[in-house]
């Protein structure tokens, strides 16, 4: 209803509530709305293309931010509110929505500074303590134009003993170019990377990326705004397992100059042995078995896999798909027959962004965990790379996936690998399209 009213305000219907009101200024109402909403990122130094931080900064941009809080492309946030409850939620309020709508249609008056709410200072240092910093060995050289396709870089880090870690934060070197990255923990005995020279930047895809992620474990991640990262849920952590290194996977953007960058993630150790491990899937359930035909405006993709162990919670949801994509919905359906759709969202590649659920979610043995994906590979999708081709599972934008990084604790004396178990729609052999919900219904009546 209050939507219907804001996006009447936004085709130009008189402002009634505005008229006989108190004005709407910049110091009392909106820049409360922009410290806490907005200056994470529009800021100098940091993603957005410009800065809300003053009234000078904020005044010419009135109109435009009508638009994008109006239409909810900003502040950028994904999910159906009609499903589950995130701790990061970063959706406005209506009156916060209502407040920006009146400000640029009474003409943004500045106000009384004395009304201001103090400035919030960002620290230029880390938000966490670290006991360790792991930065990449050397420069990454990001050309001035152009696509550039995700980088992964090995840091020989050879931890000296097994390693529990409560907090993590990763910290771009230039701010500007780096859209987005992961800090990955390769164990010993992973083949991911193996014949990789640490330091040099390999592409996802190349010969040197070597064997599956299988054992590796999400260690930090960054995205514009993003900040620290928390394991410490239930007292758990995330574990390093001794000998292990790290790998930077790294998503640059071009700004029409060279660039470099020198990343690093900063960890904080647990002060005491944790009762449960924050353990992330490495990107599953997914479905390698995928197939999107051509032209295709809304083909269906499912995945599964059945959780194996006692005792686990999930905590953390982060879809992952390419170029194609539409939407993300993760339905966890209980042995007692019983589903409930845990998250649903629209997919946005420039964001890959990740859910935090507000209170975690007892997965019992036996428990699936069903995501049904949509994918457009029409020409209507302005950002596909070729309608006319078939489209299967690969580590190139041009090519697809339907994974999730998913977040769990579970006792820490439980066998991660046992956790998940790939089932149903996973296991079927590729078709022409698909895998979908009906497929599955109709090779389990069989
Ligand atoms: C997580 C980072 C982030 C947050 C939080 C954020 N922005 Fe943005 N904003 C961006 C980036 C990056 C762009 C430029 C790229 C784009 O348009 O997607 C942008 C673009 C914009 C634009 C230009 C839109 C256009 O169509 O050109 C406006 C206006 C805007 N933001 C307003 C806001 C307001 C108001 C808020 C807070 C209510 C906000 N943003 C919160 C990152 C952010």
């Amino acid at each position: 209803m209050l939507r219907k009213y804001a996006l009447g305000l936004l085709l130009g219907v008189p402002v009634f509530a505005a008229s006989n009101a108190t004005p709407v200024t910049f110091y009392k109402d909106v820049l409360p709305i922009l410290q806490k909403n907005c200056q994470g990122c529009h800021r100098p130094g940091e993603i957005a293309p410009f800065s809300l931080l003053t009234y000078t900064d904020a005044r010419p941009w009135a109109k435009a931010m009508k638009v994008a809080v109006v239409t909810e492309k900003m502040p950028p946030w994904f999910a159906d509110p009609k499903y589950g409850h995130f701790a990061n939620d970063r959706t406005l309020s209506q009156k916060e929505i209502s407040t920006l709508v009146a400000w640029a249609d009474t003409g943004a008056v500045e106000g009384d500074k004395k009304d201001a709410p103090p400035p919030i200072t960002f620290p230029d240092g880390w938000n966490i303590k670290p006991d360790m910093v792991v930065e990449m060995p050397k420069d990454f050289h990001v050309k001035a134009t152009g696509t550039i396709n995700y980088q992964n870089i090995l840091v020989k880090v050879n931890f000296p003993e097994d390693t529990w870690v409560v907090a993590a934060e990763m910290r771009a070197g230039n701010p500007r170019v780096v859209h987005h990255m992961r800090a990955i923990v390769r164990p010993p005995t992973s083949t991911w990377l193996a014949t990789a020279i640490p330091g040099e930047a390999y592409e996802e895809g190349s010969a040197e990326m070597g064997g599956a992620r299988q054992g590796t474990d999400l260690l930090g991640k960054y995205n514009p705004g993003l900040g620290a990262q928390n394991f410490d849920v239930e007292d758990s952590a995330k574990f390093i397992p001794k000998g292990s290194d790290i790998v930077f996977n790294l998503h640059y953007t071009s700004v029409g100059t060279e660039q470099t960058d020198r990343s690093k993630v900063g960890l904080v150790f647990a002060k005491h042995p944790p009762q449960k491990r924050y353990w992330m899937s490495p990107g599953t359930p997914a479905a390698f078995n995928l197939a999107i035909p051509a032209g295709d405006s809304n083909a269906e993709v499912v995945s599964e896999v059945t959780v194996g162990v006692d005792d686990a919670k999930l905590v953390y949801i982060q879809p992952h798909m390419h170029l194609r994509g539409k939407d993300y919905e993760l339905r966890v359906i209980y042995p007692t027959g019983e589903s409930q759709t845990v998250f649903k969202g629209k997919w946005n590649f420039d964001w890959q962004v990740g859910y935090q659920l507000a209170k975690p979610l007892p997965l019992p043995r036996g428990t699936r965990l069903v995501a049904i994906a949509h994918y457009d590979n029409s020409i209507n999708n302005k950002f596909n790379p070729d309608p006319t081709k078939l489209v299967l599972w690969g580590d190139q934008n041009w090519d697809e996936m339907q994974s999730g990084f998913l977040g769990l604790i579970f006792p820490v004396n439980t066998d991660a690998t046992k956790v998940f178990q790939t089932s149903g729609p996973s296991l079927l052999p590729r078709s022409t399209s698909g895998p979908t919900l009906t497929s599955v219904q109709l090779s389990a009546a069989k």
